[in-house]
């Protein structure tokens, strides 16, 4: 049996609850990983709060994108990998019915890849979603090159942590926004070559500040809401590109004049590809090995304990990335 949280309506932490089920037997092509411990995603928030992107499978639905494990069961036909195996899971967009807050989760043999060397499992659940996402955002879709200028929004954010250890391992420059002055040096400190701190700084004059006046070569965005016409400004006329990956601001946002490139960006496409896993696993890899890429953690939960780090994510005081072990 396998313990694994659903919900059967959309709402508070509290409709999270524990049942069991079975385990599941892998099919052909298919492993069963045991779960050591999942990442907590606003994603996965978003769903239980009923501001899922796309509609969602109720009652019973389950939750959760990402999970790292080992292999306690293979599938016929599966080669090249054995029980035991050390595995981050990749992409699980059926999660309402097959998501990683669970003891156990079965997915095609393609979903998996190996854990890097040098990672626990806290570590493992923090890496592939913040570090996968920022890596699609801007090496494929925005072709960032050393010495560009790249300013991100909630950069405390494990995606914006992840994007500034990135940008440091290519030679880019990244440019920290957050709310909270109090986040100031300890985004100095993971790597940030200046920080703008969006209550009181203007984010248009700190940029061309920092950039001597050409403004950022990329924007990473996860707030949209009214600041974007401002972060199109910030970017460099003609040649800027502004990638969007998050909307943590509801409020509606106004489609920019300014003569850039903007980007909405959806990880699962990069992450349903298994050419583009095959690159984000080189790049996320050598980034370990060498110390560039490091996750950071703020919170460690249980499983037992998912109402409780549901609630903490909505107070959004966190800096990095909140994980459950399992
Ligand atoms: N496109 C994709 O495929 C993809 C994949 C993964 C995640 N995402 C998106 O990436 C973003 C970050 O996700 P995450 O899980 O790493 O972290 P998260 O928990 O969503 O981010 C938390 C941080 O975001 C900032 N924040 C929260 N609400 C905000 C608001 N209303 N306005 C401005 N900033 C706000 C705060 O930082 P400060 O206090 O420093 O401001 C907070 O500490 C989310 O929007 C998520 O949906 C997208």
């Amino acid at each position: 049996m396998s313990r694994v949280v659903v919900f059967d309506e959309t709402g508070a932490p509290e409709v999270l609850r524990i049942v069991d089920e079975p385990a599941g037997d892998p099919g052909a092509g298919a492993v069963r990983i045991k779960i050591e411990a999942i990442g907590i995603n606003r994603l996965d928030q978003m769903m239980r709060a009923g501001m899922s992107p796309r509609p969602i499978r109720l009652p019973h639905a389950r939750l959760g994108i990402e999970a790292t494990g080992t292999i306690d069961a293979l599938g016929s036909g599966v080669e090249g990998w054995a029980i035991g195996d050390a595995v981050i899971v990749t992409a699980v967009p059926d999660m309402d019915s097959n998501g990683t807050y669970a003891e156990h989760i079965v997915l095609p043999v393609d979903r998996i890849v190996a854990r890097p060397a040098g990672l626990d499992a806290t570590g493992a659940a923090a890496l592939w979603v913040a570090y996968s996402t920022a890596y699609g955002a801007l090496v494929e879709k925005a072709a960032m090159q050393p010495g560009h200028h790249v300013l991100i929004t909630a950069a405390s954010s494990a995606v914006g942590l992840a994007a500034i250890q990135i940008a440091n391992q290519i030679g880019a420059i990244p440019l920290a926004v957050t709310r909270s002055a109090a986040k100031k040096n300890t985004l100095l400190a993971a790597g940030a070559s200046g920080v703008i701190v969006a209550d009181h700084d203007d984010v248009v004059e700190a940029t061309h500040r920092y950039t001597n006046g050409a403004g950022a070569d990329i924007v990473l965005d996860s707030v949209m809401g009214p600041g974007l016409a401002d972060l199109a400004n910030a970017a460099k006329r003609f040649s800027g590109t502004l990638v969007t990956v998050g909307w943590l601001d509801p409020r509606p946002a106004p489609y920019p004049a300014s003569p850039i490139t903007m980007i909405r960006y959806m990880s699962f496409e990069h992450t349903l590809d298994p050419v583009i896993v095959h690159r984000i696993t080189a790049f996320l890899t050598a980034g370990i090995r060498t110390g560039a890429l490091r996750p950071i953690i703020d919170t460690v939960f249980t499983l037992d304990d998912i109402v409780a780090a549901h609630r903490y994510l909505e107070q959004g005081h966190h800096t990095g990335k909140i994980v459950a072990t399992i």
